[in-house]
């Protein structure tokens, strides 16, 4: 059977993540990609290599400008989000900062979410304020507040949906409208969803940006980037500018490697992610320790038309306050004993962790309040373990904070059967 490298959008999204640019029989017949650690390449004469620098000549020459695994990688992330080209890079901030530094010049403003991933937040302040780019922040959640807040300056509209932490969705393409009407870009960090979930190019974005190091390589094994653009041209700037002389955030060719790995299984895992995620969120909305669950699949989530209309699947990400608050949060998170206690998201493995004193530890207490991220929240990544499992760890720990919020101060909130249950992962489940 002869086989083309040239795979177009017309095939599913597994077999794009699979085969996509990959030919075994140019490669004396490996099934899986060499891994090209070279960080140099040899020219045949001095002016070959003049040409590859004047960017005349397509071939690789230094691994921080291009590197054939590398490639292979942007290949396929491109046609998962169905876009024009894409850059890798060595972590989510990689890609973000070399994106955005290469979109924004003194004078110029961003317009951000209010909510957004802690280290995105400090380098829009720290970062970017510090070098003449006004920084304005307004809650995308309402179109009209970002048509209200749009200026002539307004270069770049920045945001991220679902939002880390607090789950706020924006509508992606009444943004990307509004806009492109006045002449600005659109970066969506769509981390939270993988181009399986939801494609913000095809909605009207011109930059998808993604933390690899969550559910694209999946595995918590690793640290990586991507920007994945509607524009070529704007993808070969952030590639030379952004990434070769700003940030120099370069991927590892393993590194790409095992993210091409975790793309092989990523529709199954998003699956099972999500189906679980809905599962977990419903069972700690029914909970009485519980005062808000921020989950797109329930019906009670305040955006739940927009989610069904702009995601594919509700994702594996949940947020929630329960009715002790912040001590309460502690206490949950404290008892568990299968659930890890850990940032990141997107692994095998379920995390818990507490944005107030950790991810988002880069907003001050006056911040967090401004931009709605409650002092108590919860985020949890919901892993590919057994469901079962899952809800007794979690419903043991939900038993424990709510016992403590109960004026009497006894145990009577912890069933004996959900103890029991939670058993193999708690050595004291009282
Ligand atoms: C939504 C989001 N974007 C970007 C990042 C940054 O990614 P990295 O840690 O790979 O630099 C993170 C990290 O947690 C994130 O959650």
């Amino acid at each position: 059977m002869t086989r083309t490298t040239d795979r177009t959008t017309t095939t599913g999204f597994s077999t794009r993540a699979i085969h996509h640019g990959y030919n075994p029989a140019d490669h004396q017949g490996a099934l899986v990609p060499p891994i090209h650690t070279s960080a140099t390449y040899a020219f045949p004469d001095v002016a070959y290599g003049a040409r590859c620098f004047a960017g005349e000549e397509p071939g690789y020459f230094y691994t921080r400008i291009a590197n054939p695994t590398l490639a292979l990688l942007e290949g396929r992330l491109a046609a998962l989000e169905e876009g024009a080209g894409a850059v890798v890079f060595g972590s989510g901030m990689g890609a973000i900062t070399a994106t955005l530094w290469s979109m924004l010049e003194p004078g110029d403003e961003i317009l951000a979410d209010l909510t957004l991933y802690g280290c995105t937040f400090s380098f829009l302040h720290h970062g970017l304020g510090r070098f003449g780019v006004t920084v304005r922040h307004v809650d995308m959640t309402d179109p009209a507040r970002v048509a209200e807040a749009l200026t002539a300056k307004t270069r770049v509209l920045y945001l991220e949906t679902p939002a880390n932490p607090n789950m706020r969705l924006v509508d992606i393409a009444a943004v990307s409208a509004l806009a492109r009407a006045q002449g600005a870009k659109v970066v969506v960090d769509n981390t939270y969803c993988t181009p399986y979930l939801q494609q913000p190019l095809l909605l009207g974005a011109d930059v998808s940006v993604h933390s690899m190091t969550k559910y694209l390589g999946g595995h918590g094994d690793l640290t990586a980037g991507a920007a994945v653009f509607a524009d070529a041209e704007l993808a070969q700037r952030v590639r030379l500018y952004g990434l070769k002389d700003m940030t120099g955030a370069v991927m590892s060719a393993q590194d790409a490697h095992l993210v091409m790995r975790g793309l092989k299984t990523l529709a199954l895992r998003m699956d099972r992610h999500c189906q679980s995620a809905q599962k977990v969120a419903e069972f700690i909305a029914a909970h009485p320790a519980a005062a808000a669950v921020h989950y797109p699949g329930l019906p009670s989530f305040a955006q739940h038309a927009l989610a069904q209309r702009q995601m594919r699947q509700m994702g594996g990400m949940i947020a929630f306050e329960l009715r002790g608050g912040l001590q309460a949060g502690v206490r949950f998170m404290d008892a568990l004993q299968l659930v890890t206690r850990a940032v990141s998201l997107g692994d095998a493995e379920t995390l818990a962790q507490h944005p107030a004193s950790m991810t988002h530890s880069t907003y001050t207490p006056e911040q967090r309040a401004a931009h709605g991220i409650a002092e108590g929240l919860v985020r949890l990544s919901v892993g590919l373990e057994d469901l079962d499992d899952l809800l007794a760890d979690i419903g043991q720990a939900l038993d424990l904070a709510h016992a403590m919020d109960l004026s009497a101060g006894t145990n009577t909130a912890i069933s004996p059967e959900r103890a029991a249950a939670a058993a193999p992962f708690c050595s004291a489940p009282a």
